[in-house]
C-alpha cells in the first residue's frame, strides 16, 4: 500500500485559481501538514500551437466553443503517466449528482483526476475514449468545473484521517447516518428570550442523544423526507412512535405518523 497522501490532480485553464479557497482552514492546514496533495494542471500546455488553443468551433454549428479531445487526452494521459492516482471524473451539470456516498467512496480511495470544463464543455469522445466518470454537483450551470472541483475536493479532504480534530463530529453530521443534523445550540442560554431546549442543559447523555436522533429524525422528514427511504423505515418509526409517546404530537402528525408507519 502507498504511503503517498490522498491526491487531488486539477485540470484546468486556470490554475492559478487553486488552491484558492481550499488553502484556508481545515482543508488548508491539512494541506500545509501534507495531508492531502494538490496539483493544478494547465490544460493549456497539452496545445501545439502558438496560441496554445484547447478549444474550437462545435461540429454541426451552434453557440459557443468546445474542448477538444486531442488537447484534453494529452493532459490526462500525461498526468496519469507519472502516476496521478484515482479515477479521471469530468465535473458536468449532466454526471451523476454528488452526494456523500460518492464523496466518501472517493476519499476512501487514493485520489481523484479532476477534469475542469470551460466553454459548452468537453468534446464526448475523449469522455468515453478515457473513461471519464461524469458527476454533478447540483442542477445548475456553472461558467466551469474549477467551483465543482473545489466543492468535491473540500467534501472529499474533510473526510481524511486527522482532517477534522475530532472524528465524532464526523459521525454526526447531516448525511452521516442518512439524516439532516439535529440543530445546534451555544451560549447564551436565553438569547432574545428564545431558551435552549431545556434537555440541552440537562447534563443527561442519553437524553440528549435521544433528543437530538428524534430531531433529526424531525428535520429530515419535513426538509428531505427523500432521505428517510435509505434509512432503516422500521428504526425511524419505531423511534417516532418512543417520541411521540413523550411528547404527544399534532393531530396531523398522528395521522402522517399513522399513514407512513403503520
Ligand atoms: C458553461 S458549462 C457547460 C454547460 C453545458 N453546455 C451544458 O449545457 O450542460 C462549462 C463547464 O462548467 C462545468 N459545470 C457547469 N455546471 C456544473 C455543475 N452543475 N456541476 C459540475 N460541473 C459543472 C462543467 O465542467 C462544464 O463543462
Amino acid at each position: 500500500m502507498s504511503d503517498a497522501p490522498w491526491t487531488a490532480t486539477v485540470l484546468t485553464i486556470f490554475p492559478e485559481m487553486f488552491p484558492g479557497p481550499l488553502g484556508f482552514s481545515l482543508a488548508g492546514k491539512a494541506l500545509a501538514r501534507g495531508l492531502w496533495r494538490l496539483e493544478a494542471v494547465d490544460i493549456r500546455d497539452f496545445a501545439t500551437d502558438r496560441h496554445r488553443t484547447v478549444d474550437d468551433a462545435p461540429f454541426g454549428g451552434g453557440a459557443g466553443m468546445v474542448m477538444r479531445p486531442d488537447v484534453v487526452a494529452r493532459a490526462v494521459d500525461a498526468v496519469k503517466a507519472r502516476g496521478a492516482p484515482g479515477p479521471s471524473i469530468y465535473l458536468s451539470p449532466r454526471g451523476e449528482r454528488l452526494h456523500q456516498g460518492i464523496v466518501r467512496e472517493l476519499a476512501a480511495g487514493p485520489g481523484v483526476v479532476l477534469l475542469c470544463g470551460r466553454f459548452e464543455g468537453v468534446d464526448e469522445r475523449v469522455l468515453e475514449a478515457r473513461a471519464f466518470r461524469e458527476i454533478s454537483i447540483g442542477d445548475f450551470v456553472l461558467s466551469g468545473g474549477e467551483l465543482a472541483a473545489m466543492v468535491l475536493i473540500d467534501a472529499c479532504v474533510r473526510l481524511l484521517p486527522g482532517v477534522v480534530g475530532d472524528a465524532a463530529s464526523l459521525a454526526e453530521e447531516s448525511f452521516a447516518q442518512g439524516l439532516l443534523e439535529y440543530p445546534h445550540y451555544t451560549r447564551p442560554a436565553v438569547w432574545e428570550g428564545r431558551k435552549v431546549p431545556d434537555v440541552l442543559l440537562s447534563g443527561h447523555h442519553e437524553r440528549i442523544r435521544e433528543w437530538r436522533r428524534q430531531k433529526a429524525l424531525e428535520i429530515t422528514r419535513a426538509r428531505r423526507p427523500d432521505l428517510l427511504t435509505t434509512v432503516s423505515a422500521t428504526a425511524s418509526c419505531a423511534d417516532r412512535t418512543r417520541s411521540e409517546r413523550r411528547e404527544p404530537s399534532s393531530a396531523a402528525a398522528e395521522k402522517t405518523r399513522a399513514e407512513e408507519c403503520p
